[in-house]
């Protein structure tokens, strides 16, 4: 019997119904292959906030940093939204991720052929969409130094510092060249070198790590060109390597492509051996507490987590043929049903999952 500590972070909005989603998921998987997860949960966000009067309350920290892996929720909502950048609940997740050092995010996209029709995009488009995004995750505009000031005439200024030092670009880089050799051996980065130093930098250094990795073929392509050909030929991808904002932005517009946000999971790794896993999207206030919400981005999170931290590959592609499975079948939670009277909720979906896992 395997034994795993697992820190839950629910946060706010949706974030508590797919991560219960989640965890149901994974206590079937322990039962199944005998192993012993324990759950321990932990205040993250707004809720934090609500709570302890701090968006990462140190206890969270702890718990998570002891922790042999992170399933997380999300955070935010309109509640938070007036409080100053600091004491905002984003921060709390800015500083888990950076706190363990989290700096690799790796972002799976793929299409389910059960779900072809979903995608606003034509079939032709997105059939075969199967890639990986690699984004920094503790550098550039989102840890740069802040500051608001006046000048001298009185009027408001606001200042984002992206900074990138040579060596984050380069464990990153690895990362991306080590993805590929696992997969077709096809490496994009992105980045904004045409205008921006750090850019610069990030292109100079990716070529230079490249040279480390000879069986791996390298692009490099501008942001807004590479926002462009994610929708006129996704499935040329296979890894695409980006900085933090870049890739918060490009993951995104890539989730249409599989036909909903609330299917997109990530895994963020780091030096310190814990890994924190979430899906990409946020905490939905539009649709919170409603049981509408997709769990399957928080259920191929729990996989990535079982399959990345725990080494247990078996188990990870058991919950995903799972999840093709309940596809296939045609359970759809509103995002992704054609027709809203047919759409199962939150729990359904969730029970299927766990109906296919047996
Ligand atoms: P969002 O991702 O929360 O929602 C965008 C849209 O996608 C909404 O219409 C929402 O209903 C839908 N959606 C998202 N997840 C879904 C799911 N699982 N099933 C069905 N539909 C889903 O983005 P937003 O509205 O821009 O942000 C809301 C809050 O979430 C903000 O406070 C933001 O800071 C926060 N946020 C947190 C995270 C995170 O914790 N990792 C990520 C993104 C946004
Ligand atoms: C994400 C989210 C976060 C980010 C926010 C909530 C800080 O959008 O995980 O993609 O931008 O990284
Ligand atoms: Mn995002």
């Amino acid at each position: 019997m395997t034994k795993k500590t697992i820190a839950v972070l629910p946060g706010d909005g949706i974030g508590p119904e797919v991560t219960t989603a989640a965890i149901n998921v994974l206590e079937t998987i322990a039962d199944k292959y005998d192993h012993h997860f324990t759950f321990q949960q932990g205040w993250i966000g707004g809720s934090a906030i609500d709570e302890k009067g701090d968006p990462l309350p140190r206890e969270t920290k702890e718990m998570s940093a002891e922790s042999d892996g992170i399933l997380l929720g999300a955070v935010g909502g309109p509640k938070w939204d007036r409080l100053p950048g600091a004491e905002r609940p984003e921060k709390g997740l800015l500083e888990i991720r950076k706190s363990l050092d989290l700096y690799a995010n790796l972002r799976p996209v793929k299409a389910y052929a059960s779900l072809i029709e979903s995608s606003p995009l034509k079939e032709a488009i997105v059939a075969n969409v199967d890639f990986l995004i690699v984004r920094e995750l503790t550098g550039g505009l989102y840890f740069g130094e802040p500051k608001k000031r006046e000048d001298i005439r009185g009027e408001t200024q606001a200042i984002d510092t992206l900074l990138y030092k040579a060596s984050e670009i380069k464990r990153i880089a690895e990362r991306a060249f080590q993805a590929a050799q696992l997969r077709n051996g096809k490496v994009v980065s992105v980045d904004k070198a045409n205008v921006l130093e750090s850019s610069r930098l990030w292109r100079e250094t990716v070529d230079d790590v490249h040279a480390s990795y000879p069986d791996v073929e390298l692009e490099h392509m501008l942001v807004d060109n590479a926002a462009m050909q994610l929708i006129a030929q996704p499935a040329a991808f296979d890894v695409m390597v980006t900085e933090n904002t870049f890739g918060d932005i490009l993951s995104d517009e890539a989730s249409m492509l599989t036909g909903s946000l609330g299917l997109l999971p990530s895994a963020s790794l780091g030096s310190t051996g814990v890994g924190l896993y979430e899906p990409v999207h946020g905490s939905a206030p539009d649709i919170a507490g409603e049981n509408r919400a997709n769990p399957l981005a928080a259920i191929s999170s729990a996989a990535m987590m079982v399959k990345y931290g725990f080494k247990m590959e078996k188990e990870a592609e058991k919950i995903e043929t799972a999840v093709e499975k309940v596809l296939a079948d045609g359970y759809r939670t509103a995002d992704i049903a054609p027709k809203m009277e047919e759409a199962v909720t939150t729990t359904e979906m969730t029970d299927a999952v766990i109906k296919a896992l047996e």
